[in-house]
């Protein structure tokens, strides 16, 4: 086994592991994906200032995330499918997550349920809600959340209508993969997933088979999407959640500094600037350029935090430079999982830790509360308004 020493590593050992439609799914954005693209693009035009001859023994990069301890400013962001990237995968990846101290989150399309991962881990673990038509399993599904002691919940904003995304749709996505030739041939390049996967009862949505009526066989997504996720979701919505859900709240998929008013004004914790990365509007900005005007614009009345294009320590670093409170990993750990399981997600961690920690010192700080635009040397004017 060559040794693992980057995510780009973990990305190309999870391109050979996992069944295609499942990478696909995972390394897409929306039609052209020039927002996918720029998210990370947009990360490595920024430049860093090197110190020399400070004291950089000594450091820490622990924080707090909505008032919780966290190792680093870092969170494993909800993604859907998690358990078809490697069988039972979000449980691992939440184990790894609580081993190393950061949060984790569950995604209301997962394929283990709520109740599984609170099974079979410790730590709480934060979760990820889509508002749907039916309001009646909305409120059965915060009151799972709570039973499982979750402690935040993320109500996702900017998927009420399913970016398209060319791969799903020639890989016929769904879960699990249907038993058709292309399928079959690809599947039987892929082992150890293969095998995993018979060993595991985990291999339908686990929030939503059983637990909705007449959805006994719900395999795909974007048909899951367009029945039921609601597209009249509005702010009186976030309220009605808000008045249901008394914990943290954390509103995903801001992008624009009036909409980040409004977050700030719904009495929510945190926000996330997200282009969902880069799976939803194809043709808006990266979310590293969004995130200066929203903290200009709300940074001091709301926890302000970002996704999107985050594949080493540096880019976490950057992104707290600009005013980012934490930051969400998605693609990052889970081409962990997909390469190597829980394992795969820990050294994904490790590898940020490190990359993260070194950078800061090299930047001549040993603090992550020390990190501010002062470590750039060209600092981006906050766009729009
Ligand atoms: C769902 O959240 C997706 O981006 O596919």
């Amino acid at each position: 086994m060559a040794v693992i020493t980057c995510i780009e590593d973990l990305r190309l050992l999870a391109k050979k592991r996992v069944p295609r439609m499942f990478y696909d799914y995972a390394d897409s954005g929306s039609w052209t994906e020039s927002t996918y693209r720029s998210n990370q693009q947009d990360f490595e035009q920024l430049k860093l200032r090197q110190r020399v001859a400070v004291n950089i023994d000594n450091r820490s990069l622990r924080t707090q995330m909505i008032g919780q301890d966290v190792a680093m400013p870092v969170a494993l962001a909800p993604v859907g499918m998690t358990g078809m990237q490697h069988a039972d995968g979000e449980i691992l990846a939440a184990r790894a997550a609580e081993k190393f101290g950061v949060p984790f989150t569950l995604s209301t399309v997962s394929i283990c349920s709520i109740e599984d991962v609170a099974e079979h881990t410790r730590a709480p673990f934060w979760f990820q809600l889509y508002m749907m038509r039916d309001r009646d399993f909305i409120g059965r599904l915060i009151e799972r959340a709570k039973a499982a002691n979750c402690s935040a919940l993320m109500l996702t904003l900017d998927l009420q209508i399913l970016g398209q995304r060319h791969k799903d749709l020639k890989n016929g996505l769904s879960a699990p993969p249907k038993p058709t030739l292309a399928n079959l041939l690809n599947l039987a390049t892929k082992p150890r997933w293969g095998l995993g996967m018979l060993g595991t009862p985990r291999r339908h949505f686990g929030n939503i088979v059983g637990h909705v009526k007449g959805v006994e066989n719900m395999g795909s997504l974007s048909a899951w999407t367009s029945q039921q996720f609601d597209p009249r979701l509005n702010w009186a919505d976030v309220q009605w959640i808000r008045k249901r859900w008394d914990g943290k709240l954390i509103l995903k998929g801001i992008m624009d500094a009036e909409d980040a008013r409004l977050a700030a004004d719904s009495g929510a914790d945190a926000l996330v600037v997200s282009n969902h990365g880069g799976r939803q509007l194809d043709g808006a900005p990266s979310s590293i350029s969004a995130l200066p005007a929203i903290v200009e614009a709300v940074g001091s009345r709301i926890e302000v935090w970002m996704d999107g294009g985050i594949r080493s320590g540096q880019d976490v670093l950057k992104a707290v430079a600009l005013g980012a409170r934490g930051t969400l990993l998605g693609r990052a750990y889970v081409y962990g999982l997909g390469a190597r399981g829980e394992q795969g997600v820990t050294e994904c961690l490790d590898i940020i830790r490190n990359e993260l920690d070194l950078t800061m010192a090299f930047c001549g700080l040993t603090d992550i509360h020390q990190v501010d635009a002062g470590i750039l040397l060209n600092v981006p004017r906050p766009a729009g308004g």
